[in-house]
């Protein structure tokens, strides 16, 4: 049996460019023993795209990449360019129209990796991110040179169905979600998002679950990250509460999310948590881990399970035995990195 996928893909700035060949080569690799074809279709939709053409991409990009299975991103953002514009100008305008509300980001502390917490083994948790409303909104405005306003958007709709997804997520984990408010400073939106938590909670009766106020959530993900399995965030929570939680794990360039969209009725989005990195572009040094977990991810929604559990296996392998990039301490570069990586696999 043979399938075939039809992958977008987005390399972006800086070291985006230099993480995606890695993560389209494993799936490559992993996909030749499973009977999987990728084809790619390669965008340059970029801030150096912006630099030439005044826009991140295309009128009609989102047209040209809705049929395709997937995105696959790198990173985009670049000296010279508000990072507004390339959040708002790309990123924003996919996670929107695709209706990829949820923003999914797991956490691992891999053995061989070194966290800044003094015992970080067997961290092993999930952020649920709300990702298409909330605070990243563009309701508000200046009034003269005193006065910026910024409304943040909470409808039933959108907290119901992340709520439910992390739900139905950690009946398939150790069964318990943390859920990030802040209700007691921010009075009508985070209560309406508690009550609404808390009904749809009452439908996963086998899920225990709480509330947490942001202040404290942090301070126990740093304090005691193993009692976490699931957390469930607003937007801006949840975009803090996963740097932080990388973080914890030890690097940002291991880190992978998705941008989901549930109902698979639009394309989903892979990307590594980390951006373009212009400190180390073009240097040979990033870390493709974040981009090959991402393709992992995507493996899994594609319905792949058992290809992307041989990645996740060969990555905690590679981390505990072989070699690794100058981020976590070693001392090959990416495409050395990646050709020994690839052996493994
Ligand atoms: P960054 O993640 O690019 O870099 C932060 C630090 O981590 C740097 O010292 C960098 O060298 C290191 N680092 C990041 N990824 C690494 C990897 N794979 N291997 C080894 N080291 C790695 O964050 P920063 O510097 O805040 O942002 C740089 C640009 O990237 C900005 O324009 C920002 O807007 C953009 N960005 C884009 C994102 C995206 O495309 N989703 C996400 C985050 C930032
Ligand atoms: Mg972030």
């Amino acid at each position: 049996m043979s399938t075939t996928h039809r992958l977008a893909l987005i390399p972006g700035d800086g070291i985006g460019q230099e993480v995606i060949p890695p993560a389209t080569a494993v799936l490559d690799a992993v996909g030749r023993r499973h009977g999987i074809t990728f084809t790619y279709d390669t965008l340059d939709w970029s801030c150096e795209r912006y630099a030439h053409e005044g826009a991140m991409m295309p009128a009609d990009g989102l047209d040209r990449i809705a049929g395709h299975d997937a995105i696959l991103l790198g990173a985009v953002g670049w000296p010279g360019v508000p990072d507004h514009v390339s959040l708002w100008g790309l990123l924003i305008p996919i996670r929107r129209r695709f209706a990829q509300y949820v923003n999914l980001r797991p956490i691992a502390v891999f053995d061989g990796v070194r966290s800044p917490l003094a015992d970080a083994s067997g961290v092993d948790f999930v952020v649920v991110r709300e990702n298409s409303e909330g605070e990243y909104s563009e309701v508000g405005g200046r009034v003269g040179t005193d006065l910026a306003l910024q409304e943040a958007v909470f409808t039933r709709t959108g907290v119901s169905r992340i709520a439910d997804y992390a739900f139905a997520l950690a009946e398939q984990r150790r069964k318990h979600v943390v859920s990030a408010t802040k209700s007691n400073g921010i009075i009508h939106s985070m209560p309406f998002w508690d009550e609404i938590v808390a009904e749809r909670a009452a439908r996963h009766p086998d899920v225990a679950w709480r509330s947490e106020h942001i202040d404290a959530l942090a301070a126990k993900l740093v304090l005691d990250p193993r009692s976490i399995d699931v957390i469930v965030a607003s937007n801006l929570f949840g975009d803090i509460l996963s740097d932080l939680a990388a973080a914890v794990a030890g690097s940002i360039g291991i880190a992978p999310s998705g941008n989901l969209n549930p109902e698979r009725e639009f394309p989903s989005m892979f990307e590594p948590v980390h951006g373009s990195a212009p400190d180390i572009a073009g240097k040979d040094l990033a870390n493709p881990l974040g981009a090959i977990w991402s393709a992992a991810m995507l493996l899994e929604h594609l319905g792949h399970a058992e290809a992307a559990e041989e990645v996740t296996a060969a990555m905690r392998a590679q981390l505990a035995e072989g070699s690794r990039t100058k981020d976590l301490g070693g001392d090959v570069g990416t495409t050395e990195f990646t050709a020994q990586f690839l052996a493994r696999l």
